[in-house]
């Protein structure tokens, strides 16, 4: 078939053979009609039909202009086609009318691959106009989950309203804060003000005002000049303030859209493992894509680290303390995905590895560790917003190789090494910020020392570990409603020392050592079918130790 086809084409470019002439302006292309029936719909109706077409020599399209055609009728003999950013807008249309679905299924896939927070909304208008459904909503998405870049473009400046309110009356819009659509809503009214100002109620009906804080609407929305001039949007501050001044269990009753949290569809994840030990120290960072299914390494630590304390907050990576081949460091470093650059931030007041990091009401908690003589029981705090370090209620354990993480609104310190009573811990406890006091929870069933620990749906999960010589590769799960631990499936190998991460709804861990060797392995629980299954990519080395955290992947 190949060949015939190839033949079809030579005879074409001889002339030979053919029964039709195809123009568009000034082109003139001949061609064979059961070649152009048997590709495009269009022509098969048009050849077969009864219309006078169906003998015409001469047939004049007048809604392509002549490269265009050309190409469409070069794809048609040779199934070759070559999507550019200069043609893909007007083939696109084109092999809409020849009804040529793959060359329309071809530009989609071009414009889809083009996406990018300062075209995306040209592009839904786009697929919109010519049908293409899929495209449609997959820009619709991207203009959803880049909202906070998309409204500084162009295009958003220049939507008509209907198409603000459209966008911004979204559910699944991914956003930082209400605060995005507030201003959001302002740049574009601001734009072009004497025409705009007077659609701010009706745009203001989608920002929901009741999700922002107390001081922004009082320092920022009731100080707007454009909310003060419309009485309007003063009753939907008035509807955001009645929601502060309720009692919380009263909230619930206010029935107003505006008061519903979005739920953004999640951003693509990579998952970020940094330094580590293979067998020294090392500054080596790789990120694994979930969606490529493969490795790729990413700026070097400033440093050497391992034994590092890893979270994910505000958008940047931080690797706390640890251990650089000879000192125990109170050093931090923060990593920018987006611009992929190490700068450092506040020093910890102690030195500390083999520490606990987590996340929990915006704070970045360091807990426990070894300072290089003792464990450690204190706890410090940073503080983002003044770049300051702050110690809070010690645990009542001092714990060396301890995992933690925050679930139920509530910080666990898992097991670990307590250098007193040379033991590894099977111990847990947990921090309540509210009242600033550890208090113990129940125990694990064996003592875990250099865990790997990670919340997945709630529920707080402890890998693997150390009692002593002995590497295990048991698992067990707390329940904080229960406050009960419950065994699941044992991973693949025994590993200590590992990093742990959710994410997709499973829960990976990654590397570590198994008694001899360190690993390059990674692999993740799936709590719906209690089973561990071994991805198949591995890190470019073997590491222990290392940091594990999950980021959003920049664009
Ligand atoms: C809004 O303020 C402008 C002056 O900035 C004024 O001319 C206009 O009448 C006001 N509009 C309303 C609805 O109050
Ligand atoms: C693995 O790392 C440990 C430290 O965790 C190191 O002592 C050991 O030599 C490493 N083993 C291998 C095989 O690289
Ligand atoms: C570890 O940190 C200390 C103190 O900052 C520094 O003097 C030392 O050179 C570092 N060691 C390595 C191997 O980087």
């Amino acid at each position: 078939m190949k060949k015939a086809f190839k033949v079809m084409n030579e005879l074409r470019s001889q002339n030979l053979l053919c029964d039709v002439t195809i123009v568009a302006e000034d082109m003139e292309i001949a061609a064979h009609r059961v070649v152009l029936a048997a590709c495009s719909p269009y022509f098969h109706a048009m050849f077969t039909g009864e219309m006078s077409e169906s003998r015409a020599k001469r047939i004049r399209i007048k809604e392509v202009d002549g490269w265009t055609l050309r190409i469409l009728i070069d794809y048609i003999y040779t199934a070759e086609i070559q999507v550019t950013e200069e043609n893909v807008q007007v083939l696109l249309p084109a092999a809409g009318l020849l009804q040529l679905q793959d060359v329309k299924r071809t530009c989609c896939e071009f414009l889809e691959s083009q996406l990018h927070p300062v075209n995306c909304l040209g592009i839904r208008a786009f697929a919109d106009m010519h049908a293409c459904t899929d495209l449609l909503n997959k820009a619709n998405t991207y203009a959803e989950q880049h909202f906070s870049d998309v409204v500084l473009s162009e295009e958003y400046l220049n939507l008509g309203v209907e198409q603000v309110c459209s966008l911004i009356s979204s559910d699944k819009l991914t956003i930082a804060s209400e605060e995005k659509v507030f201003e959001a809503v302002i740049a574009w009214v601001n734009h072009d003000k004497d025409v705009r100002q007077e659609l701010m109620a009706r745009l203001m009906e989608h920002v929901r005002l009741p999700l922002l804080s107390r001081e922004y609407l009082v320092q920022r929305v009731e100080e707007e000049i454009l909310v003060k001039n419309s009485s309007a949007c003063k009753d939907y501050l008035i509807e955001a303030m009645k929601y502060h001044l309720l009692p919380t269990e009263q909230r619930a009753l206010m029935k107003s859209t505006r008061t519903k949290l979005r739920t953004p569809a999640s951003l693509p994840k990579l998952m970020m493992v940094v330094g580590g030990q293979a067998p020294k120290a090392i500054r080596s960072v790789e990120c694994y894509d979930f969606k490529e299914e493969r490795w790729h390494q990413v700026a070097e630590l400033p440093s050497r680290r391992c034994r590092a304390g890893m979270v994910y907050m505000g958008g940047m990576v931080y690797a706390v303390g640890g251990f650089n081949g000879s000192l125990r460091v109170r050093t931090v470093d923060s990593y920018d995905p987006v611009k992929d650059q190490w700068t450092s931030v506040a020093n910890m007041q102690d030195r500390r590895s083999t520490l606990g990091a987590a996340v929990l009401n915006g704070l970045l908690y360091a807990v426990g560790g070894f300072d290089g003589s003792t464990g450690l029981s204190s706890v410090e705090v940073y503080n983002l917003k003044t770049n300051e370090w702050f110690h809070v209620a010690p645990m009542n354990t001092r714990r060396s190789s301890v995992g933690v993480g925050v679930v139920g609104g509530k910080l666990y310190a898992v097991g670990g090494y307590d250098g007193a009573s040379r033991q590894c811990l099977s111990s847990v406890e947990c921090y309540d910020a509210n009242t600033n006091e550890w208090s113990y929870v129940a125990e694990m069933s064996t003592r875990r020392s250099g865990a790997g620990v990670g919340v997945l749906n709630n529920l707080l999960y402890a890998v693997g570990g150390h009692d002593g010589p002995l590497v295990r590769k048991s698992v067990e799960v707390f329940n904080p409603v229960t406050c009960t631990w419950k065994q699941v499936a044992d991973m693949n190998m025994c590993r200590r020392n590992a990093g742990v991460c959710a994410v997709n709804g499973l829960l990976y861990v990654v590397g570590g050592d198994d008694g001899s060797c360190n690993l390059s392995t990674v692999e993740y629980y799936n709590p719906t079918t209690d089973k561990w299954t071994v991805v198949s990519s591995c890190m470019s080395t073997g590491r222990s130790y290392a940091g594990v955290t999950v980021i959003d992947k920049p664009l």
